[in-house]
């Protein structure tokens, strides 16, 4: 299986630094890729490239509405848009997104047919107290949420791992994912400081299908390097 590789700017890159990336970007890469991109909300564009697929990190289940600061279905099908990142850690921990939000979001955006990277991740208390707590916490992050969803993808990110430029180690990830595809068959990437140096052995994970990846994504070179290792695998 090709291994997918998306990319999440968070709040990074303007409009106009997010168009010449994603020109410069779609024309390197090979039918054989699967690419996802995240852009920032007002960077959203048209989902109309050929090899990479524009995704957005956010958005309300509704149609459109009265609704302050957030994205409706109405303006991501204008835009072709069928990707969406649900249960970001910055989502649930930074703007305070309950595990309910989460499921109502996921449900709405399945019914209409979106592709769900559906992110999960244990803190660094949780961590600590060692496996059997990581285990209870993940799969709280699973509650109601239909883990045999046909567009469903996993990401497993612990949260400590994020923009701290400390991965996970490869023990740790292959039992996490072992567990997490106990829950779940569906794709799994990992997210949590992945760059250009690390990615290949991440990479060679027998249950890991892909990478999710934040600040290294937002150097092109970089990605690009990453991508270029996703191909070997
Ligand atoms: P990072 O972010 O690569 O900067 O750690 C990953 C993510 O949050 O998706």
């Amino acid at each position: 299986m090709t291994k997918i590789v998306a990319a999440n700017f968070k709040t990074n890159l303007s409009r106009k630094d997010t168009k010449s990336y994603l020109d410069t970007l779609d024309k390197k890469l090979l039918t054989s890729d699967k690419i996802y991109i995240f852009p920032t909300p007002v960077s959203l564009c048209e989902n109309s490239f050929t090899h990479l697929k524009i995704g957005t990190q956010n958005a309300y289940p509704v149609l459109n509405g009265a609704f302050t600061g957030e994205i409706g279905l109405s303006s991501l099908k204008e835009l072709g848009i069928n990707s969406i990142l649900i249960g970001h850690s910055e989502r649930r921990n930074i703007l305070g997104e309950s595990q309910d939000l989460c499921v109502k979001k996921f449900d709405f955006f399945a019914k209409e047919g979106f592709e769900i990277i559906y992110c999960v991740g244990e803190d660094l208390s949780i961590r600590d107290r060692g496996f059997e707590d990581v285990k209870r916490f993940i799969k709280s992050e699973f509650e109601n949420i239909a883990t045999d969803y046909e567009k469903l993808i996993i990401a497993y990110e612990p949260v400590w791992a994020i923009g701290t430029g400390r991965s996970a180690n490869i023990h740790q990830i292959q039992e996490t994912h072992h567990f997490i595809k106990e829950i779940s068959s569906v794709p799994l990437l990992y997210g949590g400081s992945v760059n250009e140096k690390n990615v290949s052995e991440i990479l060679d994970i027998d249950e890991v299908d892909g990478v999710l990846v934040g600040s290294a994504s937002l150097d092109i070179d970089n990605f690009c390097e990453i991508i270029l290792k996703a191909r070997e695998k």
